[in-house]
């Protein structure tokens, strides 16, 4: 039986990369989104991966939504939460809704989505949850204290719900991206980001594939002894 996989973000960016690379491992996908329902429709009528339209900071949502895909496509094995905004800016000039935003989405919905998943997959003795981190929540980002907040908590969260699944089958893993050339990374100022990559040593911005191939290795049988850790994919920006 094919494993069903669950994408959250998983129609743009690195999600989309991430989706297309567990189908072409053998994955039934279904991908989550929020906002774009064009950009949606035109990545299933690109990929055939249904997609399924439920935001990730909406606790009951998720349930639902993880419910029916469940119910569509199967029980749900592997669980990749890469959905995540940015709302950069200051802490001078940062808002509290700024904040929460940030955090309500990109760690609370590593929960949220946990929540629905884990207790099935912990049932079955498999699962794999793939939590996307940031090289900005291990090193810091100026003006970024809402999102570097965000992903160090979700590095913390992944080591203390491998620790919970180990015994079950369920392994839980982080990958750290550098800067990837997606819409989000497209939305920092020019001269910001010119100065940003000219200190990877690599000398350019990843490619979403490179994220996604990471993915999929940690969700194979291969990756079964790798639990509780981060794999950085970030051309060497930060060594960690
Ligand atoms: N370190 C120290 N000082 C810095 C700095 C840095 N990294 N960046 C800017 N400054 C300084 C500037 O030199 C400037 O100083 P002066 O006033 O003395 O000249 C001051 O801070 C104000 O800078 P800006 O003009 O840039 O301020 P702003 O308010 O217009 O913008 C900002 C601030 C929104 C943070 C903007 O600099 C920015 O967008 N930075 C990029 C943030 C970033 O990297 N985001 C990543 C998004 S992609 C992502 O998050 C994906 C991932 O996981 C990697």
């Amino acid at each position: 039986m094919a494993k069903v996989a669950i994408v959250t973000g998983g129609t743009r960016g690195i999600g989309e990369a991430i989706s297309v690379a567990l189908k072409e491992h053998g994955m039934t996908v279904a991908a989550n989104y929020c906002g774009n329902d064009d950009r949606a429709r035109d990545f299933t009528e690109r990929t055939g991966i249904p997609a399924y339209k439920w935001d990730v900071a909406d606790f009951d949502g998720c349930q639902e939504g993880a419910a029916k895909v469940a119910a569509d496509l199967g029980p749900v094995d592997v669980l990749v939460n890469n959905a995540g905004i940015t709302r950069d800016g200051v802490l001078m000039k940062m808002d509290y809704k700024a904040w929460k935003e940030v955090i309500d989405t990109n760690l609370g919905g590593c929960f949220n989505m946990a929540k629905a998943v884990f207790p099935g997959m912990r049932d079955r003795g498999w699962g794999r949850i793939i939590n996307i981190g940031s090289v900005n929540g291990q090193a810091g980002q100026y003006g970024q204290v809402n999102y570097a907040a965000a992903k160090s908590g979700i590095h913390g969260f992944t080591k203390a719900l491998a620790q919970e699944g180990a015994k079950f089958g369920v392994t839980v893993n982080a990958i750290a991206p550098g800067y990837i050339d997606t819409d989000m990374v497209a939305a920092v100022p020019a001269d910001v980001l010119a100065k940003i990559v000219a200190r990877v040593p690599v000398g350019r911005l990843g490619q979403a594939h490179e994220i996604a191939r990471g993915v999929a290795f940690l969700c194979s049988e291969d990756g079964s002894f790798i639990t509780g850790s981060t794999l950085s994919i970030n051309g060497g920006q930060h060594m960690y």
